[in-house]
């Protein structure tokens, strides 16, 4: 279908990257988002929304006349938004609220990967702190302890202070305790109809706050794609042994998983096993991913959300390579400073291969200022890896943000072939 309405749903820097793909693919027409940030607003029809609200996102839709609606956040995905909008009659890009447990809920998540024979870290449900003592010694130091439900990825603690991981626990209620994977790890997206599914290009993000991977976990601190040093055959082998299997046990109880698959893998010495399931893009993955790809995006998650992904042949890609460091307010992931103000060149309007994505950020008497965790993102595409990065340095350095910080080692070592190649998958 062509002549396409779209409404993005969602306020972050994921879908200020998804609106910008959209908007680009020649087959829509029109492109609305609700709510929105500052960014989004510069750019596209916006309209305030309560967006776990699906009787508010299915009004609206209706309203505008949108034939497809894309939900880009989990938490409306997790409370029923999807659902809300098909029961409305209008194709929806994202799961319903029974197969968005994927991500909704880390035991639910861990249930279907045994059940699937999909490779995972092996793991214990915990409910007390003595079933957590257990879990923890059974498995032993470095310890992970994951909190149950949502937590903006912060409900994951990995340590090797058994008392920390015990407080982790306690502070979380249900937890997930499970073994320690090393290796680097790889963030996959798969677009799927709950039948067919389409990887997008391998992604790496940078969880930890710190240079070097320090300090605490973050939503995401910055990304680059592709992947310089993956083994060959990586995404065919997700698919088969990840992908395929997880999507087939969806579908056997009655939940069938349509929209966005995301798969975090380790890449393990012992082989490749899943971190866990998102059921939405990543974010700041989807900001240097969206970038690479040729193939028109409003179309191909048309044909996802109406269940004729299988009539879209292989996605096309750019061969070109991008990065994303994000720019953070003080404090976070702590209690972020708020408020602060944020100048600087390309704030609204791309230029050459760079561009800012809008997350965290509010218009304060019209001029920008942060509000948020994640504050902005910005983007370089290359021709290299080395080239994205030093032009997406340069860009952040112009940035006039004085109560922000970021990362200073996003894709270095990946840009100076310093991870070591994977062997075993
Ligand atoms: P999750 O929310 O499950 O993705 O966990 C957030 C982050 O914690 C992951 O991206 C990893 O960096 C880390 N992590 C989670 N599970 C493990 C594990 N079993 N072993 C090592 N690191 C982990
Ligand atoms: N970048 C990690 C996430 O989106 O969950």
């Amino acid at each position: 279908m062509t002549d396409l309405t779209v409404l993005v749903v969602g306020s972050g820097g994921r879908e200020h990257a998804l609106a910008l793909a959209i908007a680009a693919d020649p087959g829509v027409a029109a492109l609305h988002v609700a709510p929105g940030n500052p960014g989004t607003w510069h750019s596209w029809p916006s309209h305030a929304l309560d967006q776990l609200d699906g009787a508010a996102v299915a009004a609206l839709a209706t309203e505008i006349g949108a034939a497809l609606v894309v939900i880009g956040p989990e938490a409306p995905l997790v409370a029923g938004v999807a659902d809300a909008v098909r029961a409305a009659g209008i194709a929806c890009f994202g799961p319903s609220a029974a197969a968005a447990r994927l991500e909704g809920s880390k035991q639910f998540a861990k249930d279907v990967m045994v059940a699937a024979g999909v490779p995972t870290a092996a793991s214990r449900f915990c409910r007390t702190p003595q079933e957590v003592a257990e879990a923890l010694d059974a498995y032993g130091p470095p310890y992970v302890v994951k909190q149950d439900g949502l937590a903006a990825g912060k409900g994951v603690i990995v340590t090797t202070d058994r008392e920390q991981a015990l407080a982790h626990a306690a502070a979380c209620g249900d937890v997930v305790v499970e073994e320690y994977l090393d290796g680097p790890e790889v963030s996959l997206f798969v677009i799927t109809d709950g039948t067919s599914g389409l990887p997008l290009q391998p992604a790496q993000d940078f969880k930890r706050v710190g240079d070097g991977d320090s300090g605490p976990n973050t939503g995401g601190m910055g990304a680059y794609a592709p992947l310089p040093w993956a083994p060959p055959g990586l995404v065919d082998t997700v698919m088969e042994r990840v992908v395929a299997p997880t999507l087939a046990e969806m579908t056997r109880r009655g939940t069938p998983f349509a929209g966005l698959l995301y798969v975090g893998l380790a890449l393990t010495s012992r082989g490749l096993r899943v971190v866990e399931f998102n059921a939405r893009f990543g974010d700041p993955e989807t900001q240097v991913v969206l970038p690479l790809l040729a193939s028109p995006l409003g179309q191909v998650l048309y044909a996802a959300a109406t269940g004729r992904l299988a009539d879209v042949g292989p996605l096309s890609w750019r061969d070109e390579s991008a990065v994303v460091v994000v720019a953070a307010a003080d404090g976070y992931p702590g209690t972020p400073h708020t408020g602060g103000a944020i100048a600087g060149p390309r704030l609204y309007e791309s230029a050459d291969n760079v561009h800012v994505v809008h997350a965290g950020t509010a218009l304060c008497d019209a001029n920008l200022v942060a509000a948020g965790g994640r504050v902005l993102g910005v983007v370089a595409t290359g021709p290299t890896l080395q080239q994205a990065r030093d032009d997406a340095y340069k860009a952040v350095a112009d940035l006039d943000f004085p109560s922000g910080f970021w990362r200073g080692d996003i894709a270095e070592r990946a840009a100076a072939g310093l991870i070591p190649p994977v062997t075993t998958l």
